[in-house]
């Protein structure tokens, strides 16, 4: 590829796909970030790539076999073309390794997420004709780790403040991939916001695994609630959200915010898991359905507009029939906004892939559907519930289908299309309200009511 031939000014073209969540996203935009300043552009098209890159998560499914049918359609690519390079990030990289390497010999390189800043001397290697693995797992942040801008595209943008978790709930391989929790320096936080503000984002959203222990285990600066006002002060920001928040460590000082940040949205993300004691025992979550519960009724008493939503795990090892229903009864019971449910799927090398009690994938399948179909009524009903509403709208473009209709999401993230009328002036990456006319399970419609400020 003659990366370092001064001569080769030819824009080099990388193809990269994501799996997995919001840290994967912003672990990618980071390597784009990198890869810009190397003259890289993105490509679409994996066939006339110079470089492809595969971020992979390995939370959920079967995450390895999925990555070696992904590499399998890149072999004859490969073949055709010896000087691309295709590598893999992200979690199945920091768990398999080497491995990696030994079962895909058209492989060069693998890196795991503590490495991603070394994208550039790891690409030069496997340039020369080495084949590259970094997948070691540093204690502290690296100087150079955050130093590259991530590409920023659009209005809204993701910002890790934190990296690892220290929690070990016992289903999860996080602790495992992402190593343990350190916080970044708040200035460093906050410079890279402004960098992402003067390329015209106006919504982050603050990332940690577990963002309620910001600080408290190593690396940061100030609290995680005075880290949110000093962001919420950056001037041509207009919203600012965190995920993911930890029921058991979320406080007071953190829920008072809500009433003083107006650019602070009423929305909070807070994983209960299940609605049984004896399986949140297990899970190792340290807390109990009466603490969560107590938890939001509270949040909801000071902020009757805040959506919360939630993640739960149908069928985890030894979960009985009452169980799950105690799960079902909870959903009822709290009405969230929205539910991300996942079928439990068992990681090697966690505490829960020794339990007793392993349940077959048809009852962890018929338990998941259940959920998901309880859940799909409530959704419905709530966003009924705002029709005749005034909600604010962040405008992301026209919609999909209707140009004469404007997209964007409310506070808790709902897609709200409005009609707006002939001569309105609406800009992208804009603030309005509009009233709610009608809503579906995803979506909601409604009609402009103010212009832009
Ligand atoms: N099986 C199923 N779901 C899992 N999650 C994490 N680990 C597992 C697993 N082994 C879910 C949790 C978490 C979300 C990000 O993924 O609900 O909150
Ligand atoms: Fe996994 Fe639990 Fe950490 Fe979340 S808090 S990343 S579920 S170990």
């Amino acid at each position: 590829m003659g990366m370092e031939e001064s001569s080769e000014n030819r824009e080099k073209l990388v193809f990269l796909e994501t799996f997995g969540c919001q840290m994967n996203d912003n672990d990618s935009e980071r390597m784009l970030g990198i890869l810009k300043g190397i003259n890289f552009a993105r490509t679409d098209d994996p066939n006339c790539a110079d470089l492809i890159l595969i971020n992979t998560c390995t939370v959920r499914d079967k995450a390895e076999q999925k990555v070696y049918s992904t590499l399998g359609r890149y072999k004859e690519l490969k073949r055709g073309r010896p000087g691309l390079i295709i590598g893999i990030a992200g979690c199945v990289a920091q768990q398999q390794g080497e491995k990696l390497l030994k079962r895909a010999p058209h492989l060069d390189m693998v890196f795991g997420p503590h490495n991603v800043h070394k994208l550039r001397e790891l690409l030069l290697e496997a340039d020369s004709g080495r084949r590259v693995v970094a997948t070691a797992l540093t204690e502290a942040i690296d100087a150079g780790e955050y130093g590259a801008a991530p590409e920023a595209s659009g209005e809204k943008a993701f910002v890790s403040i934190m990296r690892g978790c220290n929690n070990f709930c016992s289903y999860c391989i996080v602790p495992y991939t992402r190593g343990r929790e350190v916080s970044r320096l708040s200035a460093d936080i906050i410079s890279e916001i402004e960098g992402l503000c003067a390329k015209g984002v106006k919504e982050v959203t603050l990332l940690g695994q577990n963002v309620n222990s910001y600080s408290t285990s190593g690396g940061g600066d100030v609290s995680f609630p005075a880290l949110l006002g000093m962001v919420c002060s950056l001037k041509g920001l207009l919203r600012v959200r965190f995920m993911t928040s930890h029921p058991k460590d979320i406080g007071a000082e953190l829920i008072e915010l809500f009433g003083a940040e107006k650019k602070l949205c009423r929305h909070l993300h807070l994983p209960v898991q299940s609605g049984s004691d004896r399986i949140l025992e297990k899970m190792g979550r340290g807390y109990t359905v009466s603490e969560y519960l107590s938890k939001i009724e509270r949040i909801k008493a000071l902020y009757p507009d805040m959506a919360i939503t939630t993640d739960i795990i149908a069928g985890f090892p030894g979960e009985t029939a009452e169980d799950f229903e105690a799960t079902m009864a909870l959903v009822r019971r709290a009405r969230f906004d929205n539910i991300f449910a996942f079928m439990y799927s068992l990681r090697p090398g966690t505490a829960a892939a020794s339990f007793d009690g392993q349940l077959s994938v048809e009852v962890r399948t018929r338990r998941l559907q259940a959920l998901l179909d309880e859940q799909r009524v409530i959704t419905l009903e709530k966003n009924r519930d705002l029709i005749g509403r005034t909600v604010e709208v962040l405008v992301e473009g026209p919609s999909r289908g209707d140009a004469s209709r404007m997209m964007g999401k409310t506070q808790c993230n709902r897609i709200v299309n409005i009609a707006c009328p002939p001569g309105l002036d609406v800009l992208q990456g804009s603030i309005m309200e509009a009233v709610v006319t009608d809503a579906s399970p995803n979506t909601l419609s409604a009609e402009a009511k103010t212009g832009n400020h």
